[in-house]
C-alpha cells in the first residue's frame, strides 16, 4: 500500500508553473497536460522520483518512459540524433511525436526510464504551459500517461484525479487535451524506421517526411516496444468492435452521420466523420460510456487511416481479453 498523499490542484498559470517546477526538482510527482494526454511527470535524472512513477501507476518496470524537453536542443544533450531524427524533429516538434534514439555516453537520465535498454524515448510537447514547466525545471521530465497502468489515458484534470488522487503531489489543470491520443512513437535505432505506436501524428505524414515507409516491429522482437501490451486502455465494460447492430442493453460509441439505431445510450465521436475530432473525444467518451448502466459497449467501424490508426489501436487494446 502507498501512503495517502495530499494532492494539490492548481489551474494553469504562473503560480502553477512555479509550483510544478519546485515540486519536480524536489523529486515529487506532478501531473500536467500535454497536447496528447495528461502526463505524470518526475525528474528523469532522479532514480527515486522515477521509481515513484512506476509505483503510483502500478506500471511494470520493463515498460520504459518518455523523457520530455522544452526544445530539440535540450533533447540532443541526452540522445544521438541522426539525419532522420533531425528531419522529423524539424518537421513535427513541438508536437505529438516521440523518437526512440541511442542514449549518449554519460546521459544522466535514470536507467529506469530506459527499462534496461540502451535507448531513450524523447519528445518536445507543444502547449506553452508544458514547455514553461519543462523550462523552469531545467531537467528532463519523465512522463507516462497519468493513469493507473492498463487503464484509459486521461485527457482532463478530472480524469487524472480519478486515477491518481492521493498518490501524487500536484495536478495542474490546463483543460482538455486537444489531440486526445498519445504521441506516435518511432524508433530510429536501426536502418529502417519502426512505428512502435500509432498516435497523434499520422504515420503517413511521418513516412512522407522521411521519404520512406515505416515498418512495424517484428512480432518476435518483444523488446522493440515493451509498452505495447495487448490488453491496455481497458474500461470495465467489455467492448465489441466493428459493430453492425446494437443490442438494447449496450451503449454505442458511434462515428459518422448515421449512427446505428437501438442503443441504450450513444456517444458520437464525430458526426461529420472527422478523425481528428474523434481522437480528441475518444478517451473521455470511453470513460463516460463505462459509467453507464449497460452490459457492454458496441463500437462502430472507424476508418483505419490517419488518426484512425491510433484510434483503432487503442480500441483493439481496450477490447483485448484480460
Ligand atoms: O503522448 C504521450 O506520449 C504521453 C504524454 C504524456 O507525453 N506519454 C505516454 O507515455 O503516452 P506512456 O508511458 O504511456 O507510453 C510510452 C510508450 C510506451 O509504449 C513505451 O513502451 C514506449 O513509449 N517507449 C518508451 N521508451 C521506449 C524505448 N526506449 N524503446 C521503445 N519504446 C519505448
Ligand atoms: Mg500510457
Amino acid at each position: 500500500m502507498i501512503n495517502e498523499i495530499a494532492t494539490e490542484f492548481l489551474p494553469a498559470g504562473q503560480a502553477a508553473i512555479a509550483r510544478a517546477a519546485e515540486l519536480l526538482r524536489q523529486g515529487a510527482l506532478v501531473a500536467f497536460p500535454t497536447e496528447t494526454v495528461y502526463g505524470l511527470g518526475a525528474d528523469a535524472t532522479d532514480d527515486k522520483a522515477v521509481a515513484r512513477i512506476f509505483e503510483a501507476k502500478g506500471r511494470p518496470r520493463f515498460n520504459p518512459l518518455i523523457c520530455h524537453y522544452p526544445d530539440a536542443a535540450s533533447a540532443k544533450e541526452y540522445v544521438h540524433f541522426d539525419a532522420r531524427a533531425e528531419r522529423l524533429a524539424e518537421r513535427f516538434w513541438p508536437g505529438a511525436l516521440t523518437l526512440v534514439l541511442p542514449r549518449r555516453d554519460g546521459c544522466s537520465v535514470s536507467l529506469l526510464c530506459s527499462a534496461g535498454l540502451d535507448s531513450l524515448a524523447v519528445r518536445v510537447p507543444a502547449p506553452p504551459l508544458a514547455c514553461a514547466i519543462l523550462e523552469a525545471v531545467g531537467r528532463p521530465v519523465a512522463a507516462p500517461s497519468a493513469n493507473r497502468s492498463g487503464r484509459v489515458s486521461p485527457t482532463s484534470a478530472a480524469h487524472v484525479a480519478e486515477e491518481l488522487k492521493g498518490r501524487i503531489e500536484l495536478i495542474v489543470d490546463g483543460g482538455p487535451c486537444p489531440v486526445g491520443v498519445e504521441s506516435t512513437v518511432v524508433s530510429l535505432l536501426g536502418d529502417t524506421p519502426l512505428l512502435l505506436r500509432p498516435g497523434g501524428i499520422a504515420a503517413e505524414a511521418i513516412a512522407e517526411a522521411l521519404g520512406e515507409p515505416l515498418r512495424l516491429p517484428e512480432a518476435e522482437a518483444p523488446l522493440a516496444s515493451p509498452g505495447m501490451l495487448a490488453s491496455h486502455y481497458a474500461p470495465e465494460r467489455p467492448l465489441r468492435l466493428s459493430a453492425q447492430s446494437v443490442e438494447t442493453d449496450e451503449a454505442l460509441l458511434s462515428f459518422g452521420p448515421q449512427p446505428l439505431p437501438g442503443a441504450a445510450l450513444e456517444i458520437n465521436l464525430s458526426e461529420s466523420g472527422d478523425l481528428q475530432e474523434a481522437a480528441a473525444r475518444l478517451f473521455a467518451s470511453l470513460r463516460a460510456l463505462d459509467r453507464a448502466n449497460v452490459r457492454a459497449i458496441a463500437v462502430m467501424p472507424i476508418p483505419d487511416h490517419g488518426l484512425g490508426q491510433a484510434i483503432n489501436d487503442r480500441l483493439r487494446r481496450a477490447a483485448a481479453p484480460r
